[in-house]
């Protein structure tokens, strides 16, 4: 069964997509995640939902970026798939899609940040790992001296 894809922008979908999209991100919570898409919304976040048989198997997070040093992209900054439903392909059904929109518009290339547990996934995908780490620090321990 090939995946709907869609865009979830109501209230109503944006908050059915908290459960999957909780099992990616433990910090955050049901009663202020669609207020937090709202936010991130005004950076031109969009939530990518995959469907099957109308229920939900994969998400995707995406948002469009520009640097002077990676020029016009694509940043995916969520992608997770049902933990039930992995290696049947939506992972790469959903960073398609994501491709297919991006050539649409013009941009020639997608960034992300992986994790080191999916890095396989991405290289099987065609990813270039980068060898940038990113890192952070709380600001209390920076000042602290
Ligand atoms: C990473 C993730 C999104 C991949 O989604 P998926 O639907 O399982 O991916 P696909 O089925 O399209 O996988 C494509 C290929 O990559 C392989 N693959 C999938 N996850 C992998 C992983 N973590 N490491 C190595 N290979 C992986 C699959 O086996 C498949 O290989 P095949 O074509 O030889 O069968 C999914 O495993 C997931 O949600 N993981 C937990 C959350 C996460 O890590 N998200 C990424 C945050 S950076």
């Amino acid at each position: 069964v090939p995946l709907d894809i869609r865009i979830l922008d109501s209230d109503a979908d944006i908050l059915a997509a908290f459960p999957l999209m909780s099992t990616l991100r433990d910090r955050i919570k049901a009663d202020t995640f669609v207020a937090e898409v709202r936010r991130q919304q005004r950076d031109g976040y969009q939530l990518i939902g995959g469907f099957e048989n109308g229920g939900l198997v994969a998400l995707a997070g995406i948002r469009p970026g520009h640097t002077l040093s990676r020029g016009e992209h694509v940043f995916v900054d969520d992608l997770v798939t049902e933990a039930s439903r992995r290696g049947e392909g939506h992972g790469t059904t959903m960073l398609r899609w994501v491709a297919a929109r991006a050539r649409a518009r013009g941009v020639p290339r997608v960034y992300l940040d992986s994790r080191s547990t999916a890095k396989g996934f991405y290289e099987q995908v065609g990813f270039t790992m980068l060898t940038s780490i990113p890192c952070w620090i709380d600001v209390d321990r920076l000042l602290a001296g």
